[in-house]
């Protein structure tokens, strides 16, 4: 069978990468590959996972392009060189313009950090968002993959998995919690999108 190609776009640490990563090196999705990893941060250790992994990885810097439709052309470009199946942003911090949400028309996901619609938009991401979820005293939070429409994070919801929100929780503690669901959510969202 012919694998599925993945591009996994990225700003930050990486983890869900990671995670994707572990999957199609095991027996959790043989059935795909990653054919790109990109970032528009040069530090990113995002870029560093990839490298380890021999998986072509590239930083595009957006100082490089006028705007933010032309630097979304160069990767339209690049994930029809790369014959990709599916476009996942996993941390990755730029808005996508409408020409490449068109061109990839339900073929790009992404995942966020809490139960959408609930604590999503523009401006909510990384510790934004869990500190929202504190202050609104919420009783659980969780995690949602979902396909990118036009909107910020807008897009019809794939999946999602909940976890508590404890007494005592801090940023990081409930952070924590909802990374490790997200790692799970993710591949299974893979799964489940690319019948693999
Ligand atoms: C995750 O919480 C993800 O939901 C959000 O950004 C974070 C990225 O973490 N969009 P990592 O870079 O995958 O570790």
């Amino acid at each position: 069978m012919l694998k599925k190609k993945l591009a996994v776009l990225v700003s930050g640490s990486g983890t869900n990468l990671q995670a994707i990563i572990d999957a199609t090196t095991t027996s959790l999705l043989p059935n795909a590959e990653i054919a790109i990893v990109i970032s528009n941060k040069k530090d990113a250790y995002a870029l560093q996972r990839a490298k380890k992994k021999g998986i072509h990885n590239l930083f595009l810097n957006p100082k490089d392009f006028s705007n933010s439709t032309e630097y979304d052309t160069k990767l339209i470009e690049i994930m029809q060189e790369y014959k990709v199946d599916l476009i996942i942003l996993a941390g990755y911090l730029r808005i996508l313009s409408k020409e490449l949400v068109i061109a990839f028309s339900n073929k790009i996901i992404n995942i966020h950090p809490a139960l959408l619609p609930k604590f999503g938009g523009k401006g909510m991401y990384g510790e934004k968002v869990h500190e929202a979820v504190l202050q609104a005293k919420e009783k659980e939070s969780g995690c949602t993959v979902h396909f990118v429409d036009n909107g910020v994070d807008t897009g019809p919801i794939i999946a999602q998995k909940k976890v508590p929100v404890l007494e005592g929780d801090t940023v990081q503690t409930l952070q924590k919690r909802v990374l490790a669901e997200e790692h799970k959510l993710l591949v299974e969202s893979i799964k489940k999108i690319l019948f693999v």
